[in-house]
């Protein structure tokens, strides 16, 4: 595309170089239809069809770049962001890379629940996290900061225990740790600057988040095509947890329809079997791709 982009507009947005979010961070992009390539030799990327620049970066600096205005808008983990204390606007809770800041033990270890750790050593690549949690239940604990591999720190005798993020668990079980309690919860943010922009980024950013908003939605229904006895219709008509009401198309054999609807993913298994006892055939779920209210 040959269009000439204005680029004192052009959108900057910060996203994890490499990571547990970059893969999905890339699917939700071009998902709503930015179209971009080489970000895995370069540190900027233009795309090629929307005014946007992607900056890639190490997760943990991201909340800064985008506090400062460096970034407009950034992709990134609640750990990040909630860690740095950074003044940023978060936009949207975006439901990947969930993951969780949790403290763990040796598996053979007597430090189970938090009164446990008073006078012990914890190390973290996330102290303002951790500090705030054990001084809010007044628990005194030694921080030792360590910015990678924090899970090897209590074989080494570095540290009693660890606060560190816990996806799989893989890691800690491999170490020989065991998960105790959870300090945060995470996931993946968008977030926004607080400084000042121009009513050209304001406007992206709205499209911006309207096709975000459009592809989440999309994500979480699928397009459900039956057939059905005309004499059924109203009681499927029920069973439907949609909320528009469903497309009716008479087929070629009398007395029979097609029923078209939108229904959220996490029902359709119990609904199916309903739809079935009551007369439904030929049932076909299917992605959409995005979806515009
Ligand atoms: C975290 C953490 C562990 C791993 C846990 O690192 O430090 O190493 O993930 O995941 P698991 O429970 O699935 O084994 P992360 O990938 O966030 O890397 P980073 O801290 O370098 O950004
Ligand atoms: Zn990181």
């Amino acid at each position: 595309m040959n269009r000439s982009l204005d680029h004192t507009t052009s959108l900057r947005i910060a996203i994890q170089k490499s990571g547990r979010l970059t893969d999905k961070t890339i699917d939700l992009l071009h998902g709503i239809g930015i179209e971009f390539d080489n970000y895995k030799r370069n540190l900027m990327v233009k795309t090629r069809n929307f005014d946007v620049e992607l900056l890639l970066l190490r997760d943990d600096d991201i909340p800064e770049y985008v506090q400062d205005g460096v970034c407009d808008l950034g992709f990134v983990g609640a750990n990040e962001v909630f860690e740095k204390n950074t003044q940023v606007t978060v936009l949207r809770g975006l439901n990947y890379g969930n993951c969780r800041l949790a403290v763990a033990s040796p598996k053979d270890s007597t430090l189970l629940n938090p009164s446990d750790f008073e006078g012990k050593k914890i190390a973290t690549s996330y102290p303002y996290l951790t500090k705030r949690f054990f001084e809010k239940l007044g628990v005194t604990i030694e921080m030792v900061e360590i910015s990678g591999a924090v899970e090897i720190t209590p074989q080494l005798h570095v540290a009693d225990a660890i606060s560190d993020l816990v996806s799989t668990g893989g890691t800690l079980k491999a170490n020989g740790l065991v998960e105790r309690f959870t300090i945060l919860e995470s996931e993946t943010k968008l977030i926004q600057t607080q400084q000042a922009l121009s009513e050209g980024k304001q406007q992206l950013i709205q499209k911006f988040l309207q096709r975000i908003d459009g592809y989440q939605t999309a994500k979480k229904s699928r397009y459900i095509l039956m057939n059905a006895p005309l004499d059924s219709v109203e009681t499927i008509k029920t069973l439907l947890p949609s909320m528009k009401s469903p497309t009716i198309m008479p087929l070629a054999e009398t007395e029979m329809v097609a029923i078209h609807s939108v229904i959220p993913f996490d029902q359709f298994w119990d609904v199916m079997e309903q739809l079935q006892d009551a007369g439904a055939s030929d049932i076909v779920m299917l992605p959409i791709e995005s979806m515009i209210a």
